[in-house]
């Protein structure tokens, strides 16, 4: 298979159709079968649920092609499952682990030209996602859905690949308690569009969010949870019913104490103890895990040891190992793989 004449070190996190996505229907009670089509656009109701009611949830993990030339997924199951503990928040008819992931084999495979090459720095990014397609007017779910999975090759998320960020304490929330921050629903995603507008006008490369009812303790991004190394190299990360359960997070957990024996906490984190830790990364299937720098707040800027010109040890080493479990150079615990081809 001949791969696609791409610069693939100088990709983007951007969008850029490929060949084949999976789409498979919904109606009277059932999902049915599935399949490709090369179709990238969506035909519904002008009254979709999705349209205005913004029913609707997603996932992302990625494609990696291995040192050894396979192409392979990352931890795809706890995808399938988290789409739908989203599915399930939402009213949106699950989709069975056995279709999600016959789709994900069916796509990357169909796609494998645009699985970018070992040591390109770039990966496949592949989006599912659910909506409902049927008509409502009513505020009620919809009676159609659609469920498709595309492909897109993509580079790093954060603009300069893994330099130290600089976020922005925000004075929006993010979620609300008992709301939807532990689900991947659009609707999140639509209502930090405003607060990331304004971090980024001003020249930050994210926002920090609290948590919206005590405004004490650390959240996490609009698109990633937190990680922090104290300055006796244990690792501290948030724990909130109201953040998304990352994949990359629990990943990087196992790797710290499993791989590079290091001590986690799991537990809320209070605002006042950012200017204690020593390093901080963004951890997340696009953020990988990126450095923070500084984080700036209305009470003055928290800066971590690790400084704004490159990633500290701890988060670096945490990234090699995750980074080499993923492209086949490190060994993988069991069930953490599953290759395409
Ligand atoms: N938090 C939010 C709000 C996200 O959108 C994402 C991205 O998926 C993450 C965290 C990271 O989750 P994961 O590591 O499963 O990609
Ligand atoms: C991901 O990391 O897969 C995400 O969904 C984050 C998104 C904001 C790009």
């Amino acid at each position: 298979m001949e791969k696609k004449n791409i610069d693939w070190s100088s990709l983007s996190f951007a969008y850029m159709p490929t060949d084949y996505r999976f789409v498979a229907h919904y109606k009277d009670g059932s999902w049915d079968e599935g399949g490709l089509v090369k179709d990238a656009s969506c035909t519904m109701s002008e009254s979709a649920g999705v349209l205005q009611y913004a029913q609707t949830c997603f996932e992302g993990l990625k494609a990696y092609t291995t040192k050894d030339g396979r192409i392979v997924t990352f931890r795809p199951d706890l995808n399938a499952k988290r789409l739908q503990d989203s599915a399930d928040r939402l009213l949106i008819p699950q989709v069975s682990t056995e279709m999600f992931l016959r789709a994900l084999d069916e796509v990357v495979k169909a796609n494998a030209a645009w699985v970018p090459p070992y040591g390109t720095g770039a990966t496949l990014y592949v989006r599912p996602f659910l909506f409902g397609c049927g008509p409502v007017i009513g505020v009620a779910p919809a009676p159609e859905y659609e469920f498709r999975m595309f492909v897109t090759p993509v580079g790093p998320y954060f603009k300069g690949g893994i330099k130290p960020l600089r976020l922005l304490l925000s004075q929006y929330d993010r979620a609300a308690p008992h709301g939807t921050g532990h689900i991947k629903a659009g609707l999140n995603y639509a209502m930090s569009l405003y607060p990331g507008y304004v971090a980024k006008h001003q020249g930050y490369a994210e926002n920090m969010y609290l948590d919206a009812a005590t405004r004490t303790h650390v959240e996490e991004t609009g698109g990633a949870n937190f990680l922090f190394v104290t300055k006796d190299n244990r690792i501290v990360t948030p724990k909130s019913d109201t953040i998304l359960p990352s994949i990359t997070r629990r990943s990087l957990v196992y790797v710290a104490e499993h791989y590079l024996g290091l001590e986690v906490e799991e537990r809320p984190v209070d605002y006042c103890e950012l200017k204690d830790f020593k390093e901080c990364g963004l951890c997340g299937t696009a953020a990988v895990i990126s450095p923070v720098g500084a984080v700036d707040t209305p009470d003055g800027t928290i800066e971590f040891a690790s400084g704004m010109d490159e990633m500290g040890p701890v988060c670096a080493k945490l990234r090699e190992v995750l980074t080499g479990i993923q492209m086949g150079e490190v060994e993988a615990p069991e069930g953490w793989i599953r290759e395409i081809c």
